[in-house]
């Protein structure tokens, strides 16, 4: 059984990839997590997860001249499977967008939860990618006007292509009052719960910097403590992985969006 999130935002830097880290982390004490970078045009997954230096990333599966298996793109890290992306241009350019669709699925049969770091902008079929192939997305925004009117515009996309959302998470807040206001407004726009929010830390640069994902490199930290609550509100609803592969088989990579 396996259910498949996209982490998505609309924003750049809002704390997609961190999040996908973090909420890995924490579901991987109770679910078996894979993770994957899907901003493939702006990969930054690795550097988050020691993994800077890895010799076969996503890139290399979705290049066709490449015998690159999946397992071989695949790194056992903090508890989780996780798929770095690479940061090359050319390869971004050679790499085919839709062979994305049968990675997640060879990574979905074996797997209970499936986090796919998703890319800031929606402007191009490869990067609405991961949106349409994921059960329900997960909106990291700020609690600000801007941040939550791109989120929504994220939610109709998912909408579009029958992703549901799992529900929103305030990162980088530094006004909890502020934020309990904005998230009691906010329930009412999304289609899913406000799953927590997640305070401005300085512990999320300092693991950034040091390679490591936040919960690894500062466990202690009220940012970590924030995503273990926000993991907990997060209720994993699973499908049948034949039904899963099956799906992203036979998804429609959009043409333009
Ligand atoms: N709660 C937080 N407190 C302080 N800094 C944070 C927090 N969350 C993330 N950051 C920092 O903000 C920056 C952007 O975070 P991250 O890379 O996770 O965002 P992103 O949405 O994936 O960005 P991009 O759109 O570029 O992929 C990083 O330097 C990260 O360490
Ligand atoms: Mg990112």
């Amino acid at each position: 059984m396996v259910e498949v999130f996209a982490v998505a935002s609309g924003k750049g830097g809002t704390g997609k990839t961190t999040s996908t880290l973090a909420l890995g982390m924490a579901l991987a004490e109770r679910y078996d997590v894979t993770v994957v970078d899907a901003d493939t045009g702006m990969a930054n997954l690795l550097f988050h997860a020691g993994l800077a230096d890895a010799d076969t990333t996503l890139h290399d599966l979705l290049l066709g001249d490449s015998n690159a298996r999946v397992a071989d793109a695949t790194y056992e890290r903090f508890g989780m499977r996780v798929v770095p992306c690479g940061t090359d241009l050319g390869d971004f350019r050679a790499a085919d967008p839709t062979r994305l669709r049968d990675v997640v699925a060879t990574l979905a049969a074996d797997t209970d939860v499936l986090l796919l770091d998703s890319p800031a902008t929606l402007a191009s079929r490869r990067a609405v990618l991961p949106i349409v192939l994921a059960d329900r997305v997960v909106l990291v925004t700020q609690p600000t006007v801007p941040a939550l009117s791109d989120a929504l515009k994220v939610q109709e996309y998912a909408a579009s292509y029958d992703t549901g959302v799992a529900g929103v998470v305030y990162n980088r807040v530094r006004d909890e009052a502020g934020v309990e206001r904005v998230a009691a407004q906010s329930e009412r726009y999304f289609d899913g719960p406000v799953l927590g929010s997640v305070p401005e830390d300085d512990a999320a640069r300092h693991a950034r910097r040091a390679g490591e994902p936040l919960l690894a490199h500062a466990p202690d930290s009220p940012a970590a403590a924030a995503y273990r609550r926000i993991a907990d509100e997060l209720a994993v609803e699973p499908g049948s992985e034949a039904a899963v592969a099956d799906r992203f088989r036979r998804a429609v990579v959009p043409d333009e969006v």
